[in-house]
């Protein structure tokens, strides 16, 4: 059964319950799942979707819920958004494939070109286009490797980077992304983040606090490349303090380490800017993006510094999928949004709002210890009043009543007790007041 053919932003942008969360209908899907999806694939909220549009998600019950995570932070254009829609449409009525390795097509150069274009620097840039993030993370370790010569890989606590052997290493927490998955890859060392709430340093402290432990651990003549979100993403939305991540970066370029930007959460108007890295001025030499780039179509990219990008030798960049035709049309779609619209000052509006509501939350709730984030990527940190101690057990609370209520939150951090706010930049104003009226009555709820 399926209560609605067509999703797109023509969907009601409304909150609308009619039956219990998950209702019959996605209740009955979920024993079909359980008998044929491995259980290792988990879902944080069981509602089997019919159609999405803009803020909105329609269950198969025809429940209409507030989209607050953005499907992990890909829909910043909205579910269904027009540009992405008749752009795919056009070109998978055209082909659907040809591997870019066998026979090129506009679309890839297209996609590759809008990223030199903006991407932060105005050096000469060029890039190559993958299917997942995690594929991006470990090509732009190859490129990396390849132009220093040098193997080791410089990552930093919470960090995510991908479920592949090479970015799980890479990946801070053990569960539940690395539990039982190694042997990891070797030659990662980890250094420790900026985490202002926790650490207090200023960002120059925290990034000598850093550098001292790459000097001590492996010292910057073996490292190939220093891998950073900008803002963390599963690790919590950890802001580093400003100067933190200028101070690797000058380290970086006084060692010829490589700095790698992973903006594959952040990047594409998320932060209220195109990358998270220009808020700080800082030009990486190489840059991982993903989900925010084609508007729910599976596309990644690395794009770097040409004389960087063009040491690998031909053939060494690819993969049969890799800037598939119908994805980078997605990502032309999602781009013509983004301009359009401005779609980062959007994200600045709604970042803004949300931090009105979350501090007046706050006021009210001394659970909520922390609060940050930028543009339209915001989040709370949740601890036992007047401590530093993760209060896990009332965000999972808090999240289970939204859910119940009929909007999709999203958890997140080294200790699972943040609450990560990612609304489609598409959302309506009312609809995103609504949906923090409905994060406010559950944080009442579960006091
Ligand atoms: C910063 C960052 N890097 C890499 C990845 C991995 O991307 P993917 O899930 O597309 O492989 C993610 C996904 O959440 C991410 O947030």
């Amino acid at each position: 059964m399926s209560p609605l053919a067509t999703g797109g932003p023509s969907l009601p942008q409304e909150r609308r319950l009619v039956t219990e969360i998950p209702g019959p209908e996605s209740s009955a899907r979920l024993e079909r799942k359980k008998a044929h999806v491995a259980d290792g694939v988990g879902t944080a909220l069981p509602i089997f979707v019919a159609a999405a549009g803009g803020g909105v998600i329609v269950d198969v019950d025809g429940n209409s819920l507030i989209d607050l995570g953005s499907g992990i932070a890909v829909l910043s254009v909205g579910n269904a958004a027009p540009s992405v829609v008749a752009r795919v449409q056009e070109q998978v009525a055209a082909f659907t494939h040809t591997c870019f390795m066998v026979t090129p097509y506009d679309g890839y150069v297209d996609v590759c070109a809008a990223l030199g274009e903006l991407t932060p620097g105005d050096h000469a840039k060029k890039s190559a286009l993958f299917n997942s993030g995690a594929e991006a993370v470990e090509n732009a370790v190859k490129v990396a490797r390849t132009f220093t010569g040098r193997n080791g890989v410089a990552v930093f606590d919470h960090a995510y980077h991908g479920r592949t052997n090479l970015t799980m290493a890479m990946t801070a927490k053990n569960m539940p992304y690395k539990h039982g998955f190694g042997p990891f890859a070797g030659e990662v060392y980890r250094a420790p983040m900026s985490y202002p709430f926790r650490d207090g340093l200023s960002g120059s402290d925290a990034a000598a606090r850093a550098i001292d432990v790459l000097d001590k651990q492996v010292g910057a003549d073996s490292l190939a490349c220093l891998v950073i979100e900008p803002i963390l993403g599963e690790g919590g939305f950890v802001v580093p303090a400003p100067g933190f991540l200028a101070g690797l970066s000058e380290w970086a370029a006084a060692t010829g380490v490589l700095l790698v930007a992973d903006e594959i959460q952040t990047g594409f108007c998320r932060t209220g800017a195109w990358f998270a890295c220009d808020h700080e001025g800082v030009v990486p030499d190489l840059i991982t993006t993903a989900k925010g780039i084609a508007g729910g179509m599976p596309l990644a990219g690395v794009t770097g510094r040409a004389d960087l990008m063009d040491s690998v030798h031909v053939g060494g960049l690819g993969g049969t999928y890799g800037g598939n035709p119908v994805a980078c049309a997605g990502a032309l779609g999602a781009i013509e949004e983004m301009r359009t619209h401005d779609l980062s000052g959007r994200a600045r509006a709604v970042g803004g709002r949300m931090r009105g509501r979350l501090e007046a939350l706050a006021a009210e709730h001394p659970v909520i210890a922390d609060i940050r984030g930028r543009g339209a990527m915001m989040a709370i940190e949740l601890c036992e009043p007047g401590t530093t101690t993760p209060d896990a057990a009332r965000a999972a609370a808090v999240n289970a009543a939204c859910h119940r209520a009929g909007v999709v939150t999203l958890t997140c951090g080294t200790w699972g007790n943040v609450f990560r706010f990612l609304p489609p930049l598409a959302i309506p104003d009312a609809l995103l007041e609504e949906a923090f009226d409905v994060v406010a009555g559950a944080f009442a709820a579960t006091a």
